[in-house]
C-alpha cells in the first residue's frame, strides 16, 4: 500500500472522531465478550453464532481484515484489476470536495465535505457486503444515514428516485481513458427514494476507524447493505433527486446481467454465475476458502424485504 493514501488533505480532528466509535465498540465488544466468559459459561457458543443487532445496524460477524479491505478492490475509475484501486489511486486528491445536493428539492444545496462531516453525527455500522461477482466482506464503516442528508434538501413530493455520480478525473484517474472504455462514465448509480430513506442506507465517510482512503471511495461513497456492492457508489460529487429511474453504469453496460435493483438474491443466478454462494474474503485460505450460502437480501430482509412486496424479483433483478 502506497504511503499516500492517508495523507490526502485529511484533519487530525476527522481521524480522531472516526476512530473514537471503532475504540469504543472494541471496548464494549471486549466487554461483552469478558462477561458472557464469567457469567454464561457453557452458553458462549452458541452466542458466537453471528448476530446482527436488532436494528440490523451491526453485525457481530468476525471483521474483514483492514489489510483485505484496503487492497481487494472494484473501482475501476483506477483500473479493473482488484489491487489496481490501491495501486494507482494515489494521485487521486479527496480534499477540497464538495456535494451537490439538487432536482426535485426545496431547498438545493452544494456541501463541502468537511462542514457536512461536522454537522452530521457519525456513527459506526458494521454491515456485510456482497459483491455481484460472488464475494464478500464484513466491514465496519463510519457515516451517517444518507436520509438525514436528504431531509436537509426537502424532497419534494414529486420525487421518487435518488441518482448519484462519481467524480470523473481523467488526470487523477488512470482506468478511465482509452478507446473502450468499461464503462459510459462517469459511474453512476441510483436508489428508490424510499430505499434512499430506509436506515441502514450510509453515507459512508470511514472505515476501521479512519477517513476512506482513495482506493475505498474517498472522501464519501454510498453503503446500502441488502444490494451487491456495484450500488455502492464511491466518491460522489453529485445527488439528484428525480421522478424517473436513474440511469445506472452496470445497467447501462449489459442490462441483462446487471439490473437496477440489484438486491442480493441467492435465486436469481447471474447469467454466467451462480448467487446461491459467496467466499468470505480474508477467511479461510487458498484451498480451502470460506465459501458459505448467500441470503436473500444479503440477511437484511426482516428490515427491507417489505420494500418490495408484490414486485416480481426475478424481473427486477
Ligand atoms: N464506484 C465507482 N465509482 N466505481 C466502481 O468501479 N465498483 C463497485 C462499488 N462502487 C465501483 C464503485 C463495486 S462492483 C463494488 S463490489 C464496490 O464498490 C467495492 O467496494 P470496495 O472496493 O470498497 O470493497
Amino acid at each position: 500500500m502506497s504511503k499516500s493514501f492517508f495523507k490526502s488533505g485529511i484533519a487530525a480532528s476527522e481521524i480522531t472522531s472516526q476512530s473514537f466509535y471503532l475504540r469504543r465498540r472494541e471496548f464494549i465488544k471486549t466487554g461483552i465478550a469478558a462477561g458472557i466468559g464469567i457469567s454464561l459459561g457453557g452458553l458462549a457458543p452458541q452466542l458466537a453464532l453471528a448476530k446482527d443487532s436488532a436494528d440490523g445496524f451491526k453485525t457481530d460477524e468476525k471483521l474483514t481484515p483492514k489489510d483485505s479491505v484496503l487492497t481487494y478492490n472494484n473501482f475501476y475509475e483506477f483500473g479493473t484489476g482488484k489491487s489496481d484501486p490501491s495501486s494507482y489511486s494515489g494521485d487521486f486528491k479527496p480534499r477540497p470536495w464538495t456535494i451537490e445536493v439538487g432536482g426535485m428539492v426545496a431547498k438545493p444545496a452544494t456541501f463541502d465535505i468537511d462542514d457536512l462531516m461536522k454537522a452530521m453525527s457519525i456513527e459506526e455500522r458494521i454491515y456485510r457486503m456482497r459483491c455481484v461477482e460472488a464475494w464478500s466482506m464484513v466491514i465496519p464503516w463510519q457515516g451517517f444515514q444518507l436520509s438525514e442528508l436528504l431531509k436537509r434538501v426537502e424532497p419534494l413530493g414529486s420525487a421518487k428516485y435518488v441518482a448519484f455520480e462519481t467524480a470523473l478525473r481523467p488526470k487523477e484517474m488512470p482506468g478511465v481513458g482509452g478507446a473502450f472504455p468499461v464503462i459510459d462514465w462517469p459511474y453512476r448509480e441510483g436508489l428508490r427514494l424510499d430505499e434512499a430513506m430506509n436506515p441502514l442506507t450510509l453515507l459512508a465517510t470511514g472505515l476501521y476507524g479512519e477517513n476512506l482512503a482513495n482506493q475505498n471511495g474517498a472522501p464519501i461513497r454510498l453503503v446500502v447493505p441488502w444490494k451487491y456492492g456495484f450500488k455502492g457508489i464511491k466518491s460522489i460529487v453529485k445527488i439528484t433527486l428525480t421522478d424517473k429511474e436513474p440511469l445506472t453504469a452496470w445497467k447501462m453496460q449489459n442490462a441483462s446481467e446487471y439490473g437496477f435493483y440489484a438486491n442480493v438474491n441467492p435465486a436469481v443466478d447471474h447469467p454466467r454465475w451462480s448467487q446461491k454462494s459467496e467466499t468470505r474474503i480474508g477467511s479461510g485460505s487458498f484451498f480451502s476458502p470460506d465459501r458459505r450460502d448467500t441470503l436473500p437480501f444479503n440477511g437484511y430482509g426482516e428490515h427491507v424485504a417489505q420494500l418490495y412486496s408484490g414486485m416480481d424479483l426475478t424481473k427486477n433483478y
